[in-house]
């Protein structure tokens, strides 16, 4: 099991790697916000390899009908600090379009500091009956398997709060909060915060 003991940058930047959802990290303190970590999932989706991702910002995924709307409300999260879930029309690198059920949620330095965006990326089946509203319902018979506290830190979690910052927020001791999520990462079934913070979003939370 990853150690979540210690939340630090490098414990989040490798947690993705295992997952099975498409992520990337992001850096906003650099010009363009480039992505500097993306796993193998997000390659798997997209078609494109490590190295024509990192580096960039995540806008190559648009492409001539992809939604301005849709771009503006990511864009509207990024500037605000906050989780947007959108569907969005993406593109991989053939050229073909898929529908992308796109998280982007900031992570913040314990000072408070902006430090990274965690971008989920989940391929919608058009034809499927609801298939983003499976996710949600999902998504919502987990949170309800939560006790309150623990819900309290999962949205702590969700905002891009580390332990600390929630300690102080909810007047725990930090090491209550690291008790309580481990315990909603073992409920929610990930070793991964990117995980944790998508299945909080896709709740609704
Ligand atoms: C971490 C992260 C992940 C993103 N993932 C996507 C994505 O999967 N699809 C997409 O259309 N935009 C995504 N975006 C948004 C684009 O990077 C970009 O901000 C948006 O297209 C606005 O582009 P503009 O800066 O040219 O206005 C992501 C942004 C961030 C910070």
């Amino acid at each position: 099991m990853i150690d979540y003991d210690s939340d630090s940058s490098s414990a989040l930047l490798s947690s993705i790697a295992a997952s099975p959802i498409a992520s990337v990290i992001s850096n906003p303190r650099l010009p363009d916000n480039p992505i500097i970590a993306v796993n193998s999932a997000f390659c798997t989706l997209t078609g494109y390899r490590v190295d024509e991702i990192v580096g960039r910002n995540c806008r190559f995924l648009a492409g001539p009908a992809t939604e301005p709307w849709l771009t503006e409300r990511i864009r509207q999260g990024t500037r605000d600090r906050k989780p947007v879930l959108v569907e969005i029309l993406n593109y991989k690198r053939d050229g073909s379009p898929f529908r992308n059920a796109v998280l982007v949620a900031p992570v913040f330095l314990p000072d408070g500091e902006l430090e990274y965006f965690i971008g989920t990326q989940v391929e919608l089946d058009e034809d499927a009956v609801g298939p983003s509203s499976s996710r949600h319902r999902h998504a919502v018979e987990v949170v309800k398997t939560l006790s309150p506290r623990q819900r309290e830190v999962l949205q702590q979690i969700a905002a891009g709060y580390r332990s600390k910052q929630i300690s102080f927020h909810l007047g725990l001791s930090e090491k209550t909060v690291k008790m309580h999520r481990a315990i909603i990462l073992e409920k929610i079934g990930t070793h991964n915060v990117a995980d944790a913070i998508r299945l909080a979003v896709e709740a609704g939370l």
